[in-house]
């Protein structure tokens, strides 16, 4: 492994880190000093540069420890990667979205050679090299989504548009906070946000769908959601909730610093050409609660935060338990200063 990507595990005995640089561009979720569901959308457009914000697809230290990771959950349930016999195309326009991005954006690490629909694809972080001819699956390892998301971060969705509403119907999903595709495929959008609390009554669904509805090619959005994880763990799927789920009895306040993590997911909207689908990608950053108040105005932020957020979200969240642990520890942090407006550090 080269020294650009950390030798870490998600798993077993999480070895799991940020570095100093890592913190420094963690993408913290909070703009103010509390939290509500809203319809928090805006332009996806090129960020400051060294953030996660720098390229359409962020590519950090834990790029390759992330896809062994993948290919780990995959060997053991291959329903985690799902797609309809009419979201193949989709799949085509995700993959040329993505090569065409990183290729540009990190010559370093990825290179494509277009020959009319010969191409040519390198990955050298992963010692991937691959001639294909676009839009011909027989020329891949396997379908193209699949083929690509093996080696992309973040888990990734594809919504068919029709009827006025939008469809899951295929998708790569091994990073997620506690949802299931195998469940969920086949569902439009109120139906896969059902569980959610007090968001449907804000409406945030409903204009949600009208704004992705008219969604642009050309014009990427993106938001933020973020729960708690305990332990630096990717896959926290409800498959798998006996592996995890009771790690949340097992937290103390000697281990709070270390094992508590935020998990924040930078989702972005693309329409995709040929298919007209939308690709919803999910990206996860996992920061250990001890790396975060490293940084004072994220500390004293996090902290009003927990403390203020109602108990239907903490609830649906999963941390209402370990919420007091979360508050002792935090409150050391805050020292009632005011903290500056935007999620950027001072
Ligand atoms: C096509 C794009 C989208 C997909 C595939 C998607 C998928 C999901 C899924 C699977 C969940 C978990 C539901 C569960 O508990 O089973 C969820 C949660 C949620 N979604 Fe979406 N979503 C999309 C777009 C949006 C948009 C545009 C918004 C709002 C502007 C939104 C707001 C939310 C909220 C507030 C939650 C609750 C998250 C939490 O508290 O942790 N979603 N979404």
């Amino acid at each position: 492994m080269g020294l650009d990507f950390n030798d870490e595990t998600f798993r077993g005995d999480y070895t799991f880190r940020n570095s100093p640089r890592a913190i420094a561009r963690f993408p913290f979720p909070f703009p103010e000093d509390s939290y509500m569901y809203s319809v928090n959308m805006e332009p996806h457009l090129p960020g400051r540069p060294g953030s996660v914000f720098e390229h359409v697809f962020d590519v950090d230290e834990h790029y390759v420890a992330e896809m062994r990771d993948r290919a780990l959950v995959l060997a053991e349930d291959p329903l985690r990667c799902q797609s309809l016999p009419h979201m193949t195309l989709a799949g085509w326009d995700l993959l040329e979205l993505i090569m065409v991005a990183k290729a540009r954006d990190y010559p370093q690490w990825f290179s494509l050679t277009q020959d009319g629909n010969r191409w040519h694809w390198v990955i050298r972080p992963l010692q991937i090299e691959q001639s294909f001819t676009f839009l011909d699956e027989t020329t891949l390892p396997c379908g193209p989504m699949e083929y690509i998301t093996r080696q992309t971060q973040g888990d990734f969705t594809l919504q068919d548009q029709r009827d006025d509403n939008l469809w899951i119907e295929a998708g790569m999903v091994t990073t997620q906070a506690d949802w299931s595709l195998d469940f969920d495929i086949g569902m439009s959008f109120h139906e896969w946000h059902a569980p959610v609390p007090l968001a449907h009554e804000m409406r945030v669904f409903d204009r949600a769908l009208k704004f992705l509805l008219n969604l642009q090619l050309g014009a990427p959005v993106r938001r933020f959601n973020w729960t708690m994880t305990v332990d630096p763990l990717l896959d926290t799927s409800p498959e798998n909730y006996p592996k995890w789920g009771p790690s949340k009895t097992t937290m103390t306040a000697d281990t709070i610093g270390h094992r508590q993590h935020l998990r924040v997911e930078l989702q972005t909207l693309h329409r995709l050409p040929r298919s007209n689908a939308i690709v919803f990608p999910i990206r996860c950053y996992l920061i250990k609660f001890e790396e975060l108040v490293t940084v004072p105005k994220w500390a004293r932020r996090l902290h009003r935060v927990v403390r203020d957020i109602p108990d239907e979200l903490a609830t649906y969240k999963g941390f209402i338990r370990n919420k007091p642990l979360m508050l002792d520890y935090l409150s050391k942090y805050d020292d009632g200063a005011p903290t500056s407006p935007g999620i950027w550090a001072d």
